[in-house]
């Protein structure tokens, strides 16, 4: 047995609630934008903080809400140990923020959008564990159903990829921390970290996802959202 089997490697959660929720259209930043009384933040921490291990956790707040004891904070628990850190203009800045306030012991690291509030632990974990078993990245992704084309500027369809090569992803994205550093050091865009670690050539696979973990974007969301919860707890789950 080597050293690496003996000490499974320690992760380390990025949560990113910096965003504004535009989209959302609420009059306070969508992180804190209340869903069964409690902000969607305190939902995705209370699901992070039963992770098994030492999990690290820091979470990316927008500039000027980064004091836990401050009144839109309440209702979140921090899970222990967890840093608040400020985020940035776009969601890959808050990223950065954060993992550059993990400490160096965590060898994988997840990052989580706080709008994908009710992700399950389950998804958490099997995404751990592709990268634990060799992965550079993994992230989770759900069958589409719908048709998807490609289309040109002027909206005339180039092409219509073939549905079952085609996953919609989520988040927690789950990577070797040096191949997540090597990603942002690139000056590569992308709309997700996975994109930034495809295009600078290293593989992530696609574990299978959630439908909970659907991310609030608009009003219908959440709504959508407290209803999933309603039904949880009239099933008892
Ligand atoms: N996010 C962030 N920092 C940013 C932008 C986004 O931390 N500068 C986070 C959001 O808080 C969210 C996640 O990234 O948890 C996914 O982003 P999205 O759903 O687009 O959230 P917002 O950018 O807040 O929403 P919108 O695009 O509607 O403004
Ligand atoms: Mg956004």
């Amino acid at each position: 047995m080597t050293d690496a089997d003996a000490a499974p490697s320690s992760v380390g959660v990025v949560v990113v609630a910096a965003g504004s929720g535009s989209r959302l259209g609420a009059d306070l930043p969508k992180a804190f934008v209340h869903l069964a009384g409690r902000p969607l933040l305190a939902h995705a921490l209370d699901t992070i903080a039963r992770m098994p291990g030492r999990a690290e956790v820091v979470v990316v707040a927008p500039a000027g809400l980064t004091d836990p004891g401050g009144p839109l904070w309440s209702g979140v628990v921090l899970p222990a140990g967890a840093v608040v850190v400020p985020g940035g203009a776009e969601r890959t800045d808050s990223v950065a923020a954060g993992m550059a306030a993990l400490g160096q012991g965590c060898e994988i690291v997840l990052v989580h959008d706080a709008a994908r509030c009710l992700m399950p632990l389950a998804v958490f974990s099997r995404v751990v564990e592709a990268v634990r078993a060799g992965a550079a990245g993994a992230v989770p992704g759900l069958p589409v159903v719908d048709t998807v084309k490609t289309v040109d500027a002027a909206g005339v369809i180039t092409g219509t990829p073939e549905r079952s090569t085609l996953r919609a992803v989520q988040t927690p994205q789950g990577f070797r921390r040096e191949v997540l550093e090597r990603a942002h050091a690139s000056g590569l865009q992308a709309t997700d970290d996975a994109a930034l670690v495809e295009l600078c050539g290293d593989d992530v696979v696609v574990v299978e996802g959630d439908p909970l973990g659907a991310k609030v974007t608009t009003a219908d969301d959440l709504e959508r959202a407290q209803w999933l919860l309603d039904r949880a707890a009239t099933l008892g789950e």
